[in-house]
């Protein structure tokens, strides 16, 4: 449909955690991702009568409040650069559960602000979409882009330039994907209050010093193609997160034992030669980075897994 505008969640290999600046949202360390194909926000903006004030409609859900709040800070931006006042309604609908570390949030802003470029008649560029997409959540900025990609920290304290940017994969068949759904249930503690509390903690320091090295080691992988290195440096970056997670005061446990089964399934395929690895956001559900041409099998093996409501693959 016109004026309909679709973004997709991502997945972060190496992950974002910990903003240097709250407002900007600019991040402490560069992070790399891979956008899922599979699941989808679509987004609709339009203009409403001036004077009256934005409407936030979340699957067909009138929201209010902070929700609202949030989405109507993000198109201030936007209003800014186009020199207008009008205010907007905006319709978006998820095809996948929110707030379960599946990353709504970044599909969520990316797909509102290409529409905002359109609504505004702005014309911004891919790259000026990702440094605003930004502003409304930190991954969003990588949710502007297909397949493998990196979000550079950037220096600058005005974060002109902290985007994101495509990366290629040499390799075919190709990267793919497995979600297993462990929980579609909101999450108790958001990524944001997480975040807060690590950057607080005594071992951050060494979490970003640990997350520049992961993310040469990622890239380097990823330039050349190499898938094992790729799959190596997610899992063990996911699980050293959710082990910093787990040892704060008062402890973040996103994983429970379902998700705890996946993990070591993922592990036992791999000792039976199926390549695969596992990494998880700020969540239950877990993600399962795999070549394309071994997606059947690791599907039928997860779907398995006591505690998995369901599977999403993604190529
Ligand atoms: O963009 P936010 O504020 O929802 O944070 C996302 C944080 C993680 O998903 C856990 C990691 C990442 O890099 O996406």
């Amino acid at each position: 449909m016109i004026n309909e505008f679709t973004a997709h969640p991502n997945i972060a290999l190496v992950k974002y955690w910990g903003k240097r600046d709250d407002r900007l949202r600019l991040p402490f360390t560069g992070s790399l991702s891979l956008t899922l194909r599979a699941l989808r926000t679509r987004t609709r903006v339009r203009a409403i009568s001036q004077g009256t004030r934005d409407r936030f409609v979340l699957g067909g859900v009138p929201r209010k409040g902070e929700p609202l709040a949030r989405v109507s800070a993000f198109v201030d931006l936007f209003r800014e650069l186009a020199g207008s006042n009008n205010a907007v309604l905006v319709e978006s609908w998820n095809d996948f559960p929110e707030s379960s570390g599946l990353a709504s949030s970044a599909s969520g802003f990316a797909a509102l602000a290409r529409a905002c470029n359109h609504v505004f008649d702005l014309r911004l560029s891919d790259r000026e979409l990702s440094i605003l997409a930004r502003r409304g959540s930190g991954s969003a900025c990588r949710s502007i882009f297909d397949g493998l990609v990196l979000w550079s920290a950037g220096e600058r304290a005005d974060g002109l330039d902290s985007f994101a940017q495509r990366i290629e994969f040499p390799e075919s068949p190709g990267l793919a994907l497995l979600i297993a759904i462990v929980s579609e249930e909101r999450k108790e503690i958001s990524s944001t209050q997480a975040m807060e509390l690590s950057v607080r903690s005594r071992g951050y320091e060494r979490w970003i010093r640990t997350t520049e090295d992961y993310l040469e080691r990622a890239l380097e992988a990823a330039k050349s193609g190499d898938f094992t290195a790729l799959g190596e440096v997610a899992e063990s970056h996911s699980k050293l997160l959710h082990e910093m997670l787990e040892s704060l005061d008062p402890p973040v446990i996103y994983r429970t034992n379902a998700s705890r089964a996946v993990l070591s399934r993922v592990k036992e395929l791999r000792a039976a030669g199926v390549e695969a690895y596992s990494t998880m956001d700020a969540g239950a559900n877990v993600c399962v980075l795999l070549r394309g041409r071994d997606l059947e099998t690791v599907e039928a093996e997860i779907s398995g897994v006591e505690g998995v409501l369901r599977v999403i693959p993604s190529r």
